[in-house]
């Protein structure tokens, strides 16, 4: 694995520096160097958006500041992970090749500005960059303060120009080999939609083709493979020059247009940028358990290895629609949280905030009074002390037993599909409700897409998995009939890869491990309710009845047991939770969107029936939540109290608090907005 040592021996911290705004106010930059150990900080990811500094007009580069800056870093022992300035390009490369800029999908070429807005496709771009690249990592592959690629800025986006409506078809061919067999299996016979010829081929668009399913499945492919595309030859180039250098590309959150999956395979550590909507809504769990979903599936992105939290804000965003600071404590207890979830660094955007454009109100560890002695800086330089003491957990990993799916091309097709929710199928949240009750729980929990391998989980839980890719359902089968146990919800088998839908009953090649027929799906109104019973006596299910509602499925069960009941409309009596015996395993299926109850309810039994781990064995009030870390026979428990009222929680063990060194035992106080780290020592 070519992943640096330094990231198993200590917390990385540190923010974006982007000196160049400040070059003509060298005590500026003086300050800066003073000030980042101060707040206890050894990494900076420096020159993302740098172009325009480097290479003023074309062909005339200047690294002299850069050098400098370097150096400064160097002397005092801050690392920096040095990106490529593709995100963002200079004006003269727009004015000179308008080929570079980005076409819509109306067809309407982008004017100069902004960034990360340019064509993947385009030679003249890929060889400006490529230039850039070579330049940069010729002069600092082997800088001693360099110990990371961070390739470009949050790669993101399509574009519909010509030249990538070329490689669309190229893609196509490679993919189909034959005009027929494309036809046949984009369905194209409906609405005499038949191509016949690869040129009357178009990428989707409001003005043209949108209601292929399949050719919008096989654009967002064809989109995540071509910019990976651009995105290796990136790597490809840095790399020449030091291969040892590992590389990364700055993620986002949940995000849509890439299958971050593929891309993971083909960088060194991942990374994202995080920024929660902290205080924004009044739930705080949800905030938070969102979250931690999303730090599970980037640890998850490369089987477990620590990813590094490239991004986040100390106060507030400026570009959400409200910047709500963050509250006293938050900003450690969210950096703690990426660590307890897999991180081995901590970082900000923005080191010093601008004075102008677009960033200028961005949170920024100093602000324009210019130091660090202000409720932010102080929260900084304190978090910094607290990573310090934390070494021992770095490199350390998550043993997760239980696995979520949540995959980004299922995303794509369950969205676009003209099926019972054209307003939202929410499938974030319908995972989210999966996820919760476990994280609640602090039971750990690997999040994973359809092409992962599932034998090494106790439970695999998959909502909602419309479509049912490759060779996926076969590998179900074999988890179930090996042992396994598997969820799943309404609205799950129902299409192939291209969007065919099973024929022959739904949850099409998962029908006989779930033991159940889906006939319908009812599709409801959001505060429209139907009401469930359980089955009399049902451990785990203590109310007396629940609700569905959003999506109910309307299920026949062959084989397996139902456990719960549509109790109103006129599928009355229906099944909405089954659960089958399988080979060594068996399955659950729950028909419906249910409520937090129920889900609490089948966790539960989960937990029991599987022998599920937690971090912590006590009783964890709302609010609160623990995860655990292990590094051999060390094992670290985060607890994190997310409400803005203090918690206590009995411990039943013995601890040692990581960042005060003292013994705990017994009553166990958290603060609001706070976490403890604990080393168990018994
Ligand atoms: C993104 C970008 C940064 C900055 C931050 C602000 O994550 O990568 O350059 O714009 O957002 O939150
Ligand atoms: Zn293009």
């Amino acid at each position: 694995m070519a992943f640096n040592p330094l990231f198993g021996q200590s917390i990385h911290y540190g923010a974006d520096y982007n000196p160049e705004q400040w070059l003509h106010m060298p005590e500026i930059l003086k300050d800066d160097l003073r000030m980042m150990p101060e707040a206890h900080m050894n990494i900076m990811s420096l020159g993302m958006f740098s172009w325009a500094a480097l290479e003023k007009e074309e062909g005339v580069f200047d690294f002299s500041w850069l050098d400098r800056v370097l150096d400064n870093l160097n002397e005092r022992g801050i690392k920096v992970f040095l990106s490529t300035p593709s995100g963002a390009r200079p004006a003269w490369l727009s004015e000179k090749y308008p080929e570079v800029l980005r076409v819509n999908e109306k067809r309407q070429r982008a004017l100069h500005g902004g960034r990360q807005n340019h064509c993947m496709t385009s030679p003249v771009y890929r060889e400006k960059v490529r230039i850039i690249d070579t330049k940069l990592a010729e002069r600092y592959a082997h800088h001693p303060a360099v110990i990371a690629w961070h390739l470009s800025n949050e790669y993101g986006g399509y574009c519909h120009c010509p030249l990538c409506q070329a490689r669309f078809r190229e893609y196509l061919k490679e993919r189909y080999g034959s005009l027929d067999n494309l036809n046949q299996q984009w369905w194209n016979t409906f609405w005499s939609h038949a191509y016949t010829s690869w040129e009357q081929i178009e990428s989707p668009s409001p003005i043209g083709e949108n209601a292929v399913h399949a050719l919008s499945i096989d654009w967002q492919r064809f989109t995540s493979h071509n910019a990976l595309d651009f995105c290796k030859m990136e790597r490809d180039t840095v790399k020449a020059f030091n291969p040892d250098l590992p590389v990364t590309a700055n993620f986002m959150e949940f995000f849509r247009d890439y299958d971050y999956f593929e891309w993971a395979k083909e960088l060194d550590f991942i990374s994202w940028d995080s920024y929660p909507q902290w205080h924004v809504f009044k739930d705080s769990e949800y905030v938070a358990a969102y979250t931690a979903m999303n730090h599970d599936l980037m640890r998850s992105l490369k089987g477990g290895q620590p990813f590094v939290l490239m991004e986040s804000t100390p106060s507030a965003t400026n570009w959400r629609p409200l910047s709500t600071l963050k509250r006293p404590g938050m900003h450690t207890l969210a950096s703690l949280q990426a660590v307890a979830h897999g991180a081995d660094s901590v970082q900000i955007f923005q080191w010093r905030k601008s004075r102008g454009s677009s960033e200028k109100f961005h949170g920024a560890a100093v602000d324009h009074v210019g130091h660090l002695n202000t409720r932010v800086g102080r929260e900084v330089i304190d978090l910094g002390a607290k990573l310090e003491k934390l070494a021992p957990i770095a490199g350390s990993e998550m043993q997760a037993e239980v696995a979520l799916i949540l995959d980004t091309q299922n995303r794509w097709a369950l969205e676009d599909s003209q099926g019972p929710r054209n307003q939202g199928m929410d499938y974030l949240g319908v995972c989210l409700d999966f996820y919760t009750p476990f994280w609640r729980r602090g039971i750990n929990v690997d999040v994973i897409d359809e092409t992962c391998d599932l034998s090494k989980y106790k439970v695999v839980v998959a909502p909602m998995t419309y479509m049912l890719r490759g060779d996926y359902a076969e590998r179900v089968e074999k988890f179930v009939r090996e042992g396994g146990t598997y969820v799943s919800s309404f609205w799950s088998g129902i299409v192939n890869d291209t969007d065919l839908c099973f024929l022959g009953g739904f949850p099409g090649p998962l029908r006989k491990v779930m033991g159940i027929w889906e006939e319908e799906i009812d599709s409801l109104d959001d505060d429209y309710e139907v009401r469930v019973k359980t089955l009399e006596g049902l451990p785990f299910f203590d109310e007396d009845s629940y609700h569905a509602g959003f999506l109910c499925g309307l299920v026949h069960c062959e084989g397996s047991e139902a456990l719960a009941f549509y109790d109103g409309e006129f599928y009355q009596g229906m099944p909405v939770l089954t659960h089958n015996h399988y080979g060594e395993g068996h399955s659950y299926y729950v028909a419906a969107r249910m409520d937090k109850k129920f889900m609490e309810g089948l966790v539960g039994r989960l937990e029991y029936e599987c022998g599920l781990k937690r971090a912590l064995t006590t009783h964890l009030p709302k609010g609160v939540t623990a995860h655990e870390r292990v590094n051999g026979d060390d094992h670290f428990v985060f607890i994190g109290n997310y409400g803005e009222h203090g918690k206590n929680i009995k411990l039943h063990a013995q601890y040692v608090d990581m960042f005060s060194g003292d013994t705990v035992t017994g009553i166990c106080r958290l603060p609001p907005f706070s976490a403890r780290v604990l080393k168990r020592i018994n």
